[in-house]
């Protein structure tokens, strides 16, 4: 008999995450997804705006992404032809005198920012509590266009976001010693860390310092400085209350010659890839503790922890 279940006691957390890359929604389009647990479309509307709504008709249920439309600037129901405007409502029934009150389809805030979509997620639709950051080495000639990578790991945010401040991991599991000295510091639904290390450069030994900002535990930028500079996008968006669909976007500041940039991006991503061949076992079958036994080299784990509780309308013990 397993000792204990892989069950993990965090409800699906609030906040911003992101749905897809702009480019994968293409004017007019309407994709169905499932994130937080429900069905979803996304949809970008003549007026070049994405949205983003319940999947479900409020009037007998059909999935408005399968054979539903674009109409002007509602969202037509494929079963009678409901058409819903930009707030959800109802605003036709083709053959009705009367739109009943109740005939709205939930809807989510949702930006649209440096190359990506995002949604606010809150059980209780609340509005959105924080903004997220501009990224400004995004559109900049000076910096590489996006390279991206995703996965689905049957894990939470809260322990992803553990993961980024367990400092002893990337020694034991991904056999660097890159986070050597880490600061944390908490602003809101702000978690900034700075680590510090020595990394090995043409003229031996240089400085390289490793800047992350997780704005809520959808997004975080990690930007890397020293030898190169490097920024990595991290993007984590609960499925349901198994499994996080995470995306990644990686771009490096160019080097005076494109082959070198060329081959230092591949080497950055290939790195980031090996990371999380190697990370994603681990996540996958572990439990949560919540009381893990800690020792003084752990890094601020507890301290994400209690960051985390924010994110929770009914927060964890
Ligand atoms: S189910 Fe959508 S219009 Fe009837
Ligand atoms: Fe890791």
């Amino acid at each position: 008999m397993r000792q204990v279940q892989r069950e993990f006691p965090f409800p699906i957390p609030f906040g911003w995450f992101q749905l897809c890359f702009s480019d994968e929604l293409a004017a007019g389009e309407i994709r169905s997804v499932h994130y937080f647990g429900r069905d979803l479309v996304v949809f970008r509307g003549a007026d070049g705006t994405p949205r983003c709504f319940d999947a479900y008709c409020p009037h007998l249920g059909a999935h408005l992404g399968v054979g539903g439309a674009l109409i002007d600037d509602t969202i037509r129901c494929p079963f009678h032809h409901w058409r819903f405007d930009k707030q959800g409502r109802c605003v036709d029934i083709p053959y009705a005198k009367r739109i009943p009150p109740a005939a709205k389809v939930r809807t989510y805030p949702v930006i649209e920012k440096s190359g990506m979509i995002f949604a606010w997620y809150h059980p209780g639709e609340e509005d959105p509590m924080w903004a997220l950051p501009d990224i400004p080495e995004y559109g900049d000639d000076a910096w590489t266009p996006y390279e991206r990578r995703e996965w689905i790991v049957k894990s939470r945010n809260q322990e992803l976001a553990e993961n980024t401040v367990d400092q002893a991991h990337f020694r034991y599991v991904h056999g660097t010693n890159t986070v050597a000295d880490t600061d944390i510091s908490l602003e809101g639904p702000l978690m900034k860390v700075i680590s510090r290390s020595k990394v090995g450069s043409v003229d031996g030994e240089a400085d390289g310092v490793i800047e992350i900002n997780v704005h809520g535990f959808g997004f975080g930028m990690t930007r890397f400085t020293g030898v190169v500079e490097t920024l990595v996008l991290t993007s984590g968006t609960p499925i349901d209350d198994e499994r996080v669909h995470m995306h990644l976007a990686f771009t490096v500041r160019k080097l005076p010659d494109s082959d070198s940039t060329k081959g230092l991006g591949k080497a950055f991503i290939d790195e980031i890839e090996r990371q999380f061949g190697q990370d994603i076992p681990i996540w996958e079958n572990k439990i949560h503790h919540e009381r893990p036994v800690l020792c003084d080299g752990d890094g601020p784990i507890a301290t994400v922890r209690q960051w985390a509780k924010q994110f929770y309308v009914d927060a964890p013990a």
